[in-house]
């Protein structure tokens, strides 16, 4: 099929009112709109003003009143449960609206936030779409996040009750989910009414009387609630993402701008159709997991697979390929790191040989820059096993850039536009509806071929982010001064002859571990309140499985004896894993005499960075004292050394 990308991206630029309002006639709405657009309030957009509409509605209810209750709409495969479930629209809509009446009860109503902290089980999902269809707002925070940041969490969204299940297993080990939320809410100072506990068979835990409510119980006495209307432009939820301190950012998602966004996308970029199989192997902490393992392929219409696993390890590295094949899959989404993980265990692909994936279409990347050795044994692999070992015809694995607050692809190659040719190390175009411009640090174009910010015209298309939740300067401050008129990304790259965009790095102090976005700054906070820490940096160091690990440089205090030297490493570790999770993967830290600084005291992070990676450097014509540097190379030749 040839593409007819350009005709409808310059459509989506042009008119983006017209565009948008043809999309919206897919999407169910108790009440039109009274503006597409509403741009009284710049900076601050809305789309759909004055519509009325109901997410979980849209997402549930609608396919079964449409006579698609008897399709299947969650698949939830457990590999460390050994469990596979199927619940059609029929089922998950008895199940959401029960949940929901439980809320009701409880006292949750339009507008108040509920925190879901729970592993990958379907309550979970249902927690979600029965938040949604009360018009409730919900904060879903990552599993691998330790109490600390869930603290941080609880008081900034302050919401009226907490949802979680007794434990989520992990390879090798339970990690019990209530006495890490017990221990958050201990440290916030906005106490939640209550908190609901789903206990798992596996680790039951103890419950506090008059707090604490059993999830199976509630939903006994529960009597089935009806959607609720919301405004479109009313938070559908806030999730928050690193900033560059320790203070996440609540990203706001209205309702009415991501139906529309969300279902767009599913024919355009990822080319399948309702009734298909979508799997996004993600987590639903992260907004992959909001958009394309809970939203996105629900309100289309499909059937999306909620994966409680890893790529390998649970139990092997062909476990991608069971569920594809199991499932009868046609588009995957996940994350390079994962298929690095794959690639590590199993890299001539013998495990694949075992299943069927004729079903198979499409393989879609994120999260990180997908590297182009990762890209082509993704390609081959998936090629021969689909066409076999001559075929002419390739599966298409394409890269695509998107970010927490986005919601949405900016970047893609969109496959049910007509795939566009692929370019290793490339993001392809911008997706309809954005405007991507590269711009130097004076906000002048940058010229072909050069690396700038990325930056995007505003307004943003429907689904972005609406704003900081409770922090509209903060939301203005961080995205919106530096570059007026522009939304910037915080990340760098340029795009080439062919119009096609490279993303190559943050411009921020953010890293990517594994896929997830952690702040180099909030990691610093943790190792500078160690009592014998004087002062301490942390870069992201290339890692060939995680893309990024963190390495954190300590200088103690005057007069620590160098004999606990070691023990204070392992307690900065512990104190990271303690207060940012074991999500941040930070192992190691190296104690050094001073930091390489500027001469205005800028810690010269990028260039630890490169000496840590053994890349080539200039030496900064500002440092202060160049001997420095000397040292952090020496520190990390007794550390590769040891
Ligand atoms: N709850 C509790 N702990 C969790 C967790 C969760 N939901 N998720 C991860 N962790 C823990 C892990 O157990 C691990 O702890 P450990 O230090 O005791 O081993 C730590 O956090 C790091 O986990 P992870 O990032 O999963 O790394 P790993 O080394 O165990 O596995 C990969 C490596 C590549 C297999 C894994 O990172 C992966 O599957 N990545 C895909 C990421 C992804 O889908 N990202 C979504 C963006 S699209
Ligand atoms: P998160 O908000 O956690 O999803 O992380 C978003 C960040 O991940 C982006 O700002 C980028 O730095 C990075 N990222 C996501 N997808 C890509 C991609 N396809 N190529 C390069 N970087 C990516």
């Amino acid at each position: 099929m040839s593409s007819h990308y350009d005709d409808v991206y310059a459509r989506s630029i042009d008119d983006p009112i017209g565009f948008w309002a043809e999309a919206a006639e897919e999407i169910h709405w108790y009440k039109k709109w009274k503006k597409i657009l509403d741009d009284s309030n710049k900076p601050f957009y809305r789309w759909f003003a004055g519509a009325e509409v109901n997410t979980c509605y849209n997402a549930v209810d609608r396919h079964v009143a449409n006579g698609h209750g008897d399709r299947i709409a969650l698949i939830y495969d457990s590999p460390v449960t050994q469990t596979i479930q199927s619940f059609t629209f029929s089922e998950l809509g008895i199940s959401v609206a029960k949940c929901a009446g439980a809320l009701a009860l409880l006292g949750v109503s339009k507008g108040d936030r509920v925190i879901i902290y729970m592993p990958m089980i379907p309550e979970a999902v249902i927690a979600m779409l029965a938040t949604a269809r009360l018009g409730a707002i919900h904060s879903v925070v990552f599993g691998g996040f330790a109490s600390h940041e869930l603290a941080v969490r609880i008081d900034d969204a302050r919401p009226k009750v907490v949802l979680t299940a007794s434990c989520g297993i992990e390879p090798g080990r339970l990690v019990a989910y209530k006495p890490l939320v017990d221990t958050a809410i201990g440290m916030a100072k906005h106490k939640p009414e209550k908190c609901v506990v789903y206990q798992r068979s596996i680790q039951r835990s103890e419950m506090k009387p008059g707090v604490d409510l059993d999830w199976d119980e509630i939903l006994v006495s529960a009597t089935p609630h009806d959607c609720v209307p919301v405004a479109a432009t009313d938070p559908l939820y806030i999730l928050y993402t690193s900033g560059t301190t320790g203070q996440p950012k609540g990203i706001v998602r209205d309702n009415g701008g991501y139906l529309v966004a969300l279902h767009w996308t599913m024919g355009r970029i990822y080319d399948v159709k309702p009734g298909e199989v979508y799997w996004a192997a993600s987590d639903i902490g992260w907004v992959v997991g909001h958009s394309y393992i809970v939203y996105a392929p629900l309100i289309y219409g499909c059937t999306t697979v909620l994966f409680e696993g890893k790529p390998v390890g649970t139990p092997d590295a062909g476990v991608y390929w069971r569920v594809i094949s199991q499932h009868h899959v046609v588009c995957l989404f996940t994350a390079p790191t994962a298929f690095r993980a794959i690639k590590r265990e199993d890299p001539q692909g013998g495990l694949i040989r075992k299943y069927d994936l004729s079903k198979f279409r499409t393989l879609f990347l994120a999260g990180e820059r997908l590297d182009p050795d990762t890209l082509g044994w993704a390609e081959d692999l998936l090629t021969r096993s689909r066409y076999g070992q001559t075929s002419n015809t390739k599966v298409p694995v394409i890269d695509h850039w998107w970010q927490t607050e986005t919601g949405w692809p900016i970047s893609a190659n969109c496959v049910g536009l007509g795939k566009l040719p692929v370019k290793p190390g490339s993001a392809t175009k911008p997706v309809p509806g954005w405007q991507i411009d590269v711009v130097n640090d004076t906000g002048g174009p940058a010229k072909p071929k050069e690396i700038g910010n990325l930056v995007c015209k505003l307004p943003l298309p429907p689904g972005a982010l609406s704003t900081l939740w409770n922090a509209d300067s903060r939301y203005q401050e961080s995205y919106l001064s530096e570059f007026p008129g522009y939304y910037k990304t915080g990340d760098a790259g340029f795009v080439d002859e062919d119009g096609y965009l490279f993303v190559m790095t943050r411009t921020d102090d953010v890293i990517n571990v594994a896929g997830h976005r952690l702040s180099t700054g909030a990691l610093e906070e943790v190792l500078a309140s160690h009592p014998d820490v004087a002062e301490c940096a942390v870069v992201g160091v290339a890692d060939s499985l995680k893309g990024q690990v963190p390495l954190g440089f300590l200088v103690l205090k005057a007069g620590v004896d160098p004999e606990r030297e070691g023990e204070i490493v392992q307690q900065t570790v512990t104190m990271v894993r303690e207060r940012i999770g074991p999500v941040a993967a930070f192992k190691t830290a190296i104690i050094v005499k001073r930091l390489p600084k500027t001469r205005s005291g800028k810690i010269l992070r990028g260039t630890m960075q490169r000496i840590a990676e053994r890349q080539d450097y200039k030496l900064p014509a500002t440092i202060d004292d160049p001997a420095a540097l000397q040292e952090i190379h020496d520190a990390l030749d007794r550390l590769r050394a040891s």
